[in-house]
């Protein structure tokens, strides 16, 4: 046997086996599973924190497939939770602006509460004026999922599974949903989306965190914008689509090139009167079907970089027109307008109206799988 040869196998032997057990001492605890109380139906809600190689933390509940907490570091290396939040378990029973949950079964609104699958008329809950907003009156949001913490490849994780029952908010068939929250070492919280059904279905997963990468600083006005979307879908009054997929070119829409939230916010723009601010679909310029660059956000204050990056064909920018002050977050603090921004990443609103929308239509034997990824750096 060559020298080379004899070196390889000893590095085989013992150097691999001792590498891997040096990364698990140092994820030693990768995850920590603390009590977060006890819903008003007495069911017991625990929260998991994750932390990766690098120091960052992502805490996620199993009430609602919550994210609580998000621990990043800006550019002098100050660390902060940049989404909007409850201090207890409290908060978000009683939320009505979806902070950091799991949205389903269907994303955003369908138009009067009302489809058609294969010629049977389905009539859902509605509870955003005349029609159904975030999967009803009691969506995923409100559901205590059952919790597992893994260990895979990429960093510490947490997989929610939900069972969805045939007609729960008026949606056919049982319904069978995973969300595997991982914390990768890149710094990415990466979300993972499965699902079947026994019936056919429509279904349209996202998570709704709030964003304010400088939270010391009251809006998100100066945080800098970049959507790979040519177009958007325009609504109505209700918020619905109206079919149109319209260009963005020349209208506060743009944010081909990085743009202050607030730069055309304001402007006299129909849309964004409808919207009270933004609260639109975008449509993302595809090259495939894989994972993609959706959005970017720059905090200049704080250096600090959101990359959205998904294999969704959409995803709503909501500037949190609808928080006005009166609710009180995490360190008792008044969640004012504006105050944040989400990316919802999802098919498009109200698509089970729209066949020339992608389909958010699921038979049984079909496997729903979709992942989004938030990435945090600084720069
Ligand atoms: C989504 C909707 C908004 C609003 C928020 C939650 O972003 O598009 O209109 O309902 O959720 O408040």
């Amino acid at each position: 046997m060559s020298t080379w040869i004899r070196l390889f196998a000893v590095a085989t032997i013992f150097i691999v086996p001792l590498l891997s057990w040096e990364r698990s001492a140092v994820l030693a605890k990768p995850t920590e599973k603390t009590s977060f109380g006890k819903t008003p139906d007495g069911q017991n809600v625990d929260l998991y924190t994750l932390t990766n190689q690098n120091g960052m933390q992502v805490a996620i509940t199993n009430f609602g497939g919550i994210v609580v907490r998000i621990q990043t570091v800006d550019r002098q290396g100050k660390t902060d939770d940049v989404v909007l939040g409850y201090d207890s378990l409290d908060g978000y029973v009683n939320d009505t602006a979806y902070f950091g949950a799991v949205i389903g079964r269907y994303g955003n609104r369908i138009a009067l509460g009302k489809f058609t699958l294969d010629g049977a008329r389905y009539t859902l809950a509605r509870n955003n004026g005349e029609n159904s907003l975030h999967g009803g009156i009691k969506g995923f949001n409100k559901a205590v999922w059952q919790a597992r913490e893994m260990a895979v490849e990429d960093g510490p994780s947490v997989e929610l599974t939900y069972l969805s029952k045939d007609g729960e908010e008026g949606y056919p068939g049982n319904l069978s949903v995973k969300v595997l929250y991982t914390l990768t070492d890149r710094n990415e919280l990466k979300i993972d989306y499965t699902a079947t059904t026994d019936k056919k279905t429509v279904l349209n997963l996202t998570n709704h965190s709030y964003f304010n990468l400088n939270p010391a600083g009251s809006d998100v006005l100066q945080h800098l914008l970049m959507i790979q979307a040519d177009k958007f879908t325009p609504v109505d009054a209700g918020l619905i689509p109206t079919g149109e997929l319209r260009s963005v070119a020349g209208t506060p829409f743009d944010f081909r090139k990085p743009t202050a939230i607030g730069a055309r916010i304001e402007q006299e723009d129909e849309q964004l009167k409808l919207g009270k601010g933004y609260d639109h679909n975008f449509v993302l310029n595809r090259k495939g079907k894989g994972m993609e660059l959706a959005a970017r956000v720059v905090e200049p204050t704080t250096g600090r970089v959101l990359e959205v990056l998904t294999d969704e064909p959409g995803v709503q920018f909501y500037t949190g027109n609808f928080l006005d002050g009166t609710v009180r977050g995490k360190g008792g603090k008044a969640y004012g307008r504006r105050s944040a921004f989400c990316l919802e990443t999802q098919h498009f609103p109200d698509s089970p109206n729209h066949p020339k929308f992608p389909s958010t239509e699921l038979k049984p034997g079909e496997k729903y799988q979709t992942t989004t990824i938030y990435r945090f750096g600084a720069q």
